[in-house]
């Protein structure tokens, strides 16, 4: 593939102006009364903007001739003959009923009875829509509104629901890479993606992040020292808040510098935010990148999003989706098609029953609630590592998601200034019976790692202390053995939480 340009995305960028709170607003390139600033419609980018994005495989995808019929059984009065749906009458479930919690912490106790029946029991049980369940797809688009102030009509984007984020963005990788493209991606990075990537044969250009997420200026040196034998990057992959594995969230500062690199370079972001309702920092969120790219002036169409449910209804039910460019959701519809045909139509109706009884105020108070959990977790977690591991390794403070990303203050292996922390947490450290990730499998090329991450999301809160101490007393142990005293005789710096 010829590296994607055809788009003059300099025309209409501006500096990103902000309101006093930090929340950018909508600029244009200084309107006159002759050039009027650009209505959102102009802005989107044209549907063969993505040609030269989607891969290969894409294009070699065939349109099931049955799925592309099932949205028209749902018309009214339609008599359906066309398609192999099993007979409904023999199915065996009558009803469904389910007991919820109330959405809101003061009142999580009272639980409601829930039950499925007509249209959503109907739907939960048959073959529906690719993409998704009509009525859950609305809802759901009702809810990137809320959130980030975008709706499909008229912004050329689309939503499709998968079974679990992980799914559709397996799918979009498909849908866009072909052997010998090029990605950029956050190092470390989440390590469900690595093995995608090994797959596609892509060539992965990491980019530095630290505490306050991707390194906007490190994004900017590769651009600009790319390998000339390299295909430009067709997309950056990034975990903008709670970031797996390093707990970062990305500042607005930093979003708006990739932003305006990715509309500059024409690189598609692909926004992986599993966390994103797991924010639970002490000043307002940064926006996402799906709402930044239309509250700042320039095209729109260069973010493509991904929403999970995994972390805040249920991860066994399989839920995620993506809301991007219409091309490439498309793209993504015709993988399904000839996979798994479709999400499950139970794990939608379902969620969908609960959210419409809820409403978005509700889902609002549920994710409060949720990222109030973390949080406290978070706390306890912090200070469980200040009594453990102070001195003996190095970390930062997450503001969303479950994950600490900490460095290991361990004896440098050779040719590095660091250590390695697999030997002690994959062999040592199992021993002890503390289970945690070493820092390589986060890594695109495997490389040694002093870092280690944790999550504070399952094991019980009384237990934070007991982790901690045994992997302080493996630390130790390793430095005792190489013959080393403190941290500071290790020739590195000791950061606080
Ligand atoms: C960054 C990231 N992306 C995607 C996923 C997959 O999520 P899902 O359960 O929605 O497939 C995870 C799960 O841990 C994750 O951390």
């Amino acid at each position: 593939m010829s590296p994607p340009t055809g788009y003059n995305s300099d025309t209409q960028m501006v500096a990103p102006v902000t309101h006093d709170d930090g929340i950018p607003m909508v600029t244009s390139s200084s309107p006159t009364a002759e050039h009027p600033p650009l209505t959102v419609d102009e802005r989107v980018l044209p549907p063969n903007f993505y040609d030269d994005y989607l891969s290969d495989t894409a294009k070699r995808y065939l349109p099931s001739p049955i799925r592309k019929v099932i949205p028209l059984s749902r018309i009214p009065g339609i008599l359906s003959v066309f398609a192999g749906l099993p007979a409904p009458e023999t199915f065996p479930f009558q009803q469904l009923t389910m007991t919820v919690s109330h959405p809101d912490t003061a009142n999580r106790h009272k639980s409601t009875t829930l039950s499925l029946e007509g249209d959503v029991l109907t739907d939960a049980l048959q073959y529906s829509e690719t993409g998704g369940i009509p009525r859950f797809v609305d809802w759901l688009c009702g809810l990137q509104e809320r959130y980030h102030g975008r709706k499909p009509e008229g912004e050329g984007w689309t939503l499709s629901v998968g079974c679990g984020s992980q799914d559709v963005l397996s799918k979009a990788f498909t849908s866009l890479l072909d052997e010998g493209d090029s990605v950029l991606v956050e190092a470390p990075v989440y390590a469900g993606v690595i093995p995608i990537f090994a797959l596609l044969k892509c060539h992965a250009a990491e980019v530095c992040t630290d505490a306050s997420g991707i390194l906007a200026d490190d994004l900017e040196h590769v651009l600009q020292n790319w390998p000339k034998d390299k295909r430009r990057p067709k997309l950056l992959y990034t975990a903008p808040y709670g970031c797996n594995p390093t707990g970062a969230s990305a500042t607005l500062e930093r979003r708006l510098k990739v932003l305006q690199l990715a509309r500059k370079h024409n690189f598609l972001i692909l926004e992986d935010d599993p966390y994103f309702y797991l924010y639970y920092g002490d000043t307002p969120r940064p926006p996402s990148y799906f709402q930044l790219e239309k509250e700042i002036a320039g095209p729109i169409g260069h973010v493509v999003r991904f929403d999970s449910f995994s972390k805040i209804l249920s991860s066994g039910m399989r839920l995620g989706f993506v809301s991007g460019p219409t091309p490439i959701v498309n793209a993504i519809n015709l993988v399904t098609s000839s996979s798994t045909l479709q999400p499950s139509s139970f794990s939608q109706a379902v969620a969908y029953s609960l959210l419409s009884h809820w409403g978005y105020d509700g889902f609002q108070q549920h994710v409060d609630h949720v990222a109030g959990v973390y949080r406290r977790k978070r706390d306890l977690f912090a200070a469980a590592m200040r009594r453990h591991l102070e001195g003996l390794a190095e970390w930062a403070t997450p503001e969303a998601g479950m994950f600490v990303w900490f460095k290991l203050l361990l004896p440098p292996v050779p040719g590095s200034d660091e250590g390695d922390s697999e030997d002690v947490i994959v062999r040592r450290a199992l021993k002890e019976k503390v289970l945690a990730l070493p820092g390589t499998s986060f890594f695109t090329n495997g490389r040694t790692s002093a870092y280690v991450r944790a999550s504070f999301s399952v094991l019980p809160e009384e237990q934070f202390d007991e982790a901690m101490r045994r992997l302080a007393a493996i630390v130790k142990d390793v430095r005792e053995e190489a013959g080393r005293g403190t941290g500071s005789d290790l020739g590195v710096n000791v950061s606080r939480v």
